[in-house]
């Protein structure tokens, strides 16, 4: 599968990397410090909903810069959390953020390789992810592979973004995608249900964020285009501007449609 595993040290770091420094400080500037994805900490507990972080041990796949990471304890109380990612400067960045904030004993940043998660089977209470898992594309890999490392009654919480059916991507889409230059890997609600079903999960929930992200991405769109473009170019140069409005305005029209639709996912391994 693609997923994690553990990863030598960050001196082998291949230079090549999807966030690298122009990425995190626009996005950042786009969606809040040490956030590489959209609606902040408000959108953090809407992913968790109801489920019971306090004390729990937690990985986060996919932990970026590491300001979902630091909600995860500051806002929701998890007890320890460790979050892994594959690129070695985002995970410097969310080490840095993590030691200013003095949460370090709390927080664990670790730099992983693709392939299976690299903890014990049934080790993690909560293996939570945000706007990340789209870089997996084996999703019956993933969902197996969450269910291994959880404890028994453990959930799997995450929103991710998803391509709403199992047919070749539209026209539109195709750009977009195209655009994005991310190595997107979406899938389907009804294949991540499948995944999930497969793996063992009970108690499965997707929910759409569409209506939601379709006018916030408006709105980004808006900010990159015209009220924030100078400080945006200032930050990131015209052409890297360019080129992230062209991801947005190839991104409007497939949310409009519905194609594209982040969702929340939460399902529970039986006790
Ligand atoms: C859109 S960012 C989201 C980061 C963070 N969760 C947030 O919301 O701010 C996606 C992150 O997934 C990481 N990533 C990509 N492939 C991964 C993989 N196979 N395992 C873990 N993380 C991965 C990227 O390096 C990047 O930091």
């Amino acid at each position: 599968m693609d997923g994690p595993e553990e990863a030598d040290s960050d001196d082998n770091a291949d230079d090549d990397v999807l966030y690298g420094e122009h990425e995190i400080v626009f996005l950042e500037e786009l969606w809040g410090e040490g956030f590489l994805s959209p609606g902040g900490p408000e959108e953090v507990a809407r992913t968790i909903g109801d489920i019971e972080f306090t004390g729990r041990l937690v990985v986060d796949i996919g932990c970026g810069s590491g300001g979902v990471t630091i909600t995860l304890v500051g806002d929701h109380a998890a007890g320890r959390v460790i979050g892994i990612d594959v690129e070695p400067p985002v995970c410097e960045q969310a080490r840095a953020r993590v030691e200013r904030q003095g949460l370090s004993d709390r927080i664990e940043i670790r730099r992983v390789s693709p392939g299976p998660l690299p903890f014990d089977d049934a080790s993690i209470d909560i293996v939570f992810s945000k706007d990340s898992i789209v870089h997996i594309p084996d999703k019956e890999a993933l969902a197996a592979d969450v269910f291994r490392v959880l404890r028994p009654g453990g959930w799997f919480v995450a929103s991710d973004w998803l391509i709403a059916h199992d047919d070749q991507p539209s026209p539109e889409m195709a750009a977009y995608i195209a655009a994005e230059d991310l190595d997107f890997g979406m899938a389907s609600p009804h294949r991540y249900r499948a995944a999930l079903e497969g793996a063992g999960f009970v108690d499965i929930e997707l929910v759409n964020r569409n209506e939601w992200y379709r006018d916030v991405a408006r709105d980004e769109l808006e900010r990159l285009t015209g009220s924030q473009r100078g400080r945006f170019e200032s930050l990131v140069g015209p052409s890297e501007l360019a080129r992230q409005i062209r991801t947005w305005t190839a991104m409007v029209p497939v949310l409009a449609s519905g194609e594209h639709c982040p969702h929340h996912i939460r399902a529970r391994r039986p006790a």
